[in-house]
């Protein structure tokens, strides 16, 4: 065992069979030399920093129905809200004024925000704070619009592929394309984004041989950015009585992603913090190097519930801020509040 993670930290790439031998075997031992090696990636390339990230939802309202999530269009329980473009920008402000020099804009699939809007929202942040970064989280839309949205200033993309098994991809996405949110992240990344793909780990049904095509999928797609967290059952959707997924498996897969795309910028996400206390703190030392603080308004917050026991929705943008500073340098790390933009990336110029 020891030496196919030996091979993959050199090599940073393990074939199919290797891998699922990795992950059938996992036990503590291996896995304290797996984060061993991931922490010296991370070190080697971007040093003890943590990027940060400031968070907007701005709106709760979506189209779909994917079966795990709180805010599905089906789920008639969920308090909807939209942010207007002022609410937007005083985000922006108390996020600029913490420090954040990028803000991320996510939301459901809200066909209220024609295309229009959204070039609206990112060319007004992007004259008020010309030096952030405008990072997307809006789901699956044409190229054009992705152009469109990349020409008024948008520098990044998130669209998690959620699960690379097209057998458990249609299951949880009802009426929607397994090929088409594949496609999407292709045209991002031909585009010019630095593109953020992802998944979530412990679905129901999903076993070692489905973390392998997503393992597979991101070495080929080669993402700026991957988001991975633990599914966690939502009370008002089909899946409320399945089981969350656990830390050790999200921290064995950050660390093999860390060793398979070293420059990737990994966040140690918030579903991971509300799993567990020091979820996120785990992830870092896991090889993760990016948290993202939410700095929707405190009234909104509770309604962005993708997920029960969501953490931070009663803490103002400053106190997660400070709150967020004091864990990543106890955990030995330090805090980077630059654009931290990939190793790998600059704009293309039109
Ligand atoms: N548990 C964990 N993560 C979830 N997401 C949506 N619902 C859940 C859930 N129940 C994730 C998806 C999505 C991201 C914004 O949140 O991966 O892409
Ligand atoms: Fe909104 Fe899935 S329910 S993207």
């Amino acid at each position: 065992m020891r030496s196919l993670i030996d091979k993959l930290y050199k090599e940073n790439n393990l074939d199919k069979d290797k891998m699922l031998e990795l992950l059938n075997n996992m036990n503590d031992k291996h896995k304290e030399y797996l984060t061993e090696k991931a922490h010296e990636t991370r070190m080697k390339i971007y040093g003890n920093r943590v990027f940060m990230r400031g968070l907007i939802e701005f709106t709760s309202y979506c189209k779909r129905n994917c079966v795990y999530c709180g805010i599905r269009a089906g789920n008639k329980k969920a308090e909807r809200y939209r942010l207007s473009l002022d609410e937007i920008l005083n985000c922006c402000e108390t996020g600029h004024r913490l420090g954040y020099r990028t803000f991320v804009l996510q939301g459901g699939e809200d066909e209220f925000y024609r295309d229009e809007k959204i070039v609206e929202i990112v060319k007004t942040i992007k004259e008020k704070y010309p030096e952030n970064a405008i990072t997307l989280s809006i789901g699956e839309k044409s190229y054009e619009a992705y152009e469109k949205y990349y020409e008024a200033g948008a520098d990044r993309y998130l669209l998690r592929h959620e699960t690379a098994s097209k057998s458990l991809y249609e299951k949880l996405h009802p009426n929607a394309s397994f090929e088409n949110r594949r496609e999407c992240l292709w045209n991002l990344k031909k585009i010019g984004y630095q593109v953020g793909a992802g998944f979530m780990v412990g679905l129901p049904g999903q076993k070692n041989e489905n973390f392998v095509e997503d393992l597979m999928f991101l070495k080929e797609l080669e993402p700026h950015m991957v988001g991975i967290g633990p599914f966690i059952p939502h009370k008002d959707t089909a899946l409320a009585h399945e089981l969350p997924g656990t830390v050790e498996t999200t921290t064995t897969l950050l660390s093999i992603i860390r060793l398979l795309l070293p420059k990737v910028l990994l966040p140690a996400t918030t579903a991971l913090g509300s799993i567990d206390p020091l979820g996120r703190e785990k992830g870092l030392k896991a090889g993760a190097n990016v948290v993202m603080p939410n700095l929707s308004p405190t009234n909104v917050r509770e309604k962005y519930s993708l997920y029960d026991g969501k953490i931070c929705t009663g803490d103002e943008a400053a106190e997660c801020r400070k709150c967020i500073e004091g864990r990543i340098i106890k955990a030995g790390f330090s805090l980077d509040m630059s654009r931290g933009d990939n190793v790998n990336w600059s704009r293309k110029l039109y």
